[in-house]
């Protein structure tokens, strides 16, 4: 497909330099830097106060308009209202909320504050919340009323979260701790005296799941936003003229990589849609607000390709110029498909919580191999690695571990409080990313699989202990293992095989049961689809769950050598 490009990857390759992005942002290394001004007031600053920044709609398809200069006031009258709180730069503010207006603007005032946003995905249960405020000894959450309850589930057990900020209180009795902050009926604060930031003060802290332990947090710097400027000018090819929409919740790094600081620092307007999936919705949506740029995710092009072609025709999507995918694998028949009814092929990206910006995509006007991630983002180094030595494996076709070069501005600075856990993201000299892909003889990267076992699903990791943990705290369950299993559209979904403890009898009445646990304590994305009741959880030696062996069964996939595992 032909493209008109802005930036061609051959020129931005050659002598490519951060530094670019640095000038273009008006950065000089030892100023301040703080990302809640850059994507408000510098933005004001070029003359672009009047620009819509936030075109917000819920599912009722009520409206709200925001411009830079709302939004540059707003961010400053949340960060006042923290400050005034008594919250310390440093200090974690959670924001827990579906996607309204006040997460968007909150994220920025927080961070002008000079304190650390914790994104925290609203449909989270009280235990997945409370497992995050915990490790991250969180100062104040800023949520609604329709989640308060799950905050106070919790409070005894968080003697540190000195706030629960309420968005939307009205007149709705508020309880110990709470307080109401209605951003748009607050005092406008026209000037507010941005916290001193500089370039690694900490901004954004994402929990992300691993094998082992509960999710970690990963600490971001204000620095982050060099790379997410440039990639998300360069990749997602945002213009001027632009309306941008991302399909991704800021409660996960896409939401506020490019969701929030890449297109605002970039002066683009976006439109946010508050609502659930619909294919219907979303295409009236990007109909009614003649979208261009679009950035989705596999498991919601599938959705959408069940819908069928017949509804995209019912609609008039000629605006779309550039789309994007990124989460998981991007099937090669996802991206035919959207050639066959957009005129247009989605650009797979990829990318982590950790590498805070996109690191290997297709680059626009760059040709699309339908099922390949594309080549590395100029400014990052990449390779895969043989698994055993760890050395680079220069030889095209042949399966290894992806690993980049560290020193991109936005690689995450530690996982909070968990020193070693961060040390071990690193091998000779290299970041390890934790998946496995092949590059082929054009330098196109071939994703293959996680290299743990982490359930991707619709482009959410879940941790297999955090599930793990929660079915233990079952009344019915002695022994859990979690392990991912195929699903046509989420690509997978979570499998739970647990043992009874004495008295239980195995019943669909039980798994029911166990299932809605895990949905009401952790999430909707986390509870199992499936329950096998067994006796044989395979274990080591040593007593550690032996996953590979149940998730082989699911994927119909060799087990291979279990020899040394099981000796642990
Ligand atoms: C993991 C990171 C940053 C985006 C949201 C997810 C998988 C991500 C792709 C892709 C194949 C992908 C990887 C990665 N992943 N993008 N384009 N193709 N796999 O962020 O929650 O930190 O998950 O998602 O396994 O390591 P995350």
């Amino acid at each position: 497909m032909t493209e008109t490009v802005s930036f061609s990857y051959q020129d931005l390759l050659e002598n490519f330099d951060w530094s670019v992005s640095e000038r273009e942002l008006g950065y000089k290394k030892g100023d301040r830097l703080n990302i809640g001004w850059m994507c408000s007031d510098r933005i004001c600053r070029l003359g672009q106060a009047g620009k819509p920044a936030l075109i917000w709609e819920d599912h009722q398809g009520r409206e709200k308009r925001f411009t830079y200069n709302d939004v540059r006031v707003l961010s400053n009258t949340v960060a006042h209202f923290l400050v005034s709180l008594g919250i310390h730069p440093g200090e974690r503010v959670c924001l827990f909320m579906d996607r309204v207006p006040e997460l968007y603007i909150g994220f920025l005032g927080i961070l002008k504050a000079g304190a650390v946003a914790q994104p925290l995905y609203s449909a989270f249960g009280d235990e997945s919340l409370f497992v995050r405020l915990c490790n991250a000894d969180t100062a104040a959450i800023v949520t609604q009323r329709k989640h308060v309850h799950k905050v106070r589930k919790i409070r005894e057990r968080l003697p540190g979260l000195r706030h629960i900020v309420v968005v939307d209180a009205g007149d709705a009795p508020l309880e110990n701790r709470e307080i109401s902050l209605e951003m748009e009926e607050a005092a406008p604060i026209e000037h507010f005296d941005v916290y001193p930031t500089v370039a690694e003060s900490p901004s954004v802290l994402h929990y992300t799941s691993g094998t082992t332990g509960q999710p970690k947090g990963a600490q971001h710097v204000h620095y982050s936003i060099v790379s997410q400027y440039l990639t998300a000018k360069c990749v997602l090819d945002l213009r001027p003229e632009d309306v941008y929409w991302c399909n991704a919740d800021p409660g996960w790094v896409t939401g506020t990589s490019y969701g929030i600081i890449g297109p605002w620092a970039n002066g683009i307007t976006q439109v946010v849609l508050d609502s659930g999936f619909s294919a219907e919705r979303w295409y009236k949506f990007m109909e009614k607000h003649r979208v261009t740029v679009w950035y989705s995710a596999p498991t919601a092009i599938r959705m959408l390709m069940r819908e069928g072609d017949e509804l995209v025709r019912q609609h008039d999507l000629s605006s779309l110029r550039h789309l994007c995918s990124v989460g998981e694998p991007l099937n090669a028949e996802a991206v035919l498909w959207s050639r066959k009814v957009f005129g247009k092929e989605f650009h797979d990206t990829f990318w982590q919580t950790e590498t805070g910006c996109i690191v290997i995509t297709n680059f626009p006007g760059m040709a699309v191999k339908p099922g390949s991630m594309g080549k590395p983002f100029p400014g990052i180094t990449a390779t895969v690695l043989d698994p055993s030595t760890y050395e680079p494996l220069n030889q095209a076709g042949a399966t290894g571990l992806i690993a980049l070069r560290p020193g991109w501005p936005s690689l995450i600075r530690s996982y909070w409080n968990d020193e070693a856990g961060y040390q071990a993201k690193f091998k000779n000299g290299w970041y390890l990313c934790g998946d496995r892909a092949s590059i082929d003889a054009d330098g196109y990267y071939w994703f293959v699989g996680r290299d743990d076992d982490v359930i991707n699903t619709g482009g959410h990791l879940v941790g297999p202990f955090e599930i793990e943990s929660a079915l233990l705290e079952h009344p019915a369950v002695a022994e859990s293992a979690a392990v991912a299993k195929p699903d046509p559209v989420n690509m997978e979904v979570v499998k739970a095989f647990v043992s009874l403890k004495p008295g239980y009898e195995a019943s669909d009445d039980l798994e029911l049961e166990i299932m809605n646990y895990i949905r009401k304590r952790l999430s909707p994305i986390a509870m199992p689809q499936e329950i096998e009741v067994t006796n044989a959880i395979p274990k080591t030696r040593s007593g550690k769950i032996v996953r590979r062996v149940l998730r082989c069964r699911e994927f119909n996939e060799p087990v291979g050598d279990l020899s040394t595992i099981m000796d642990d």
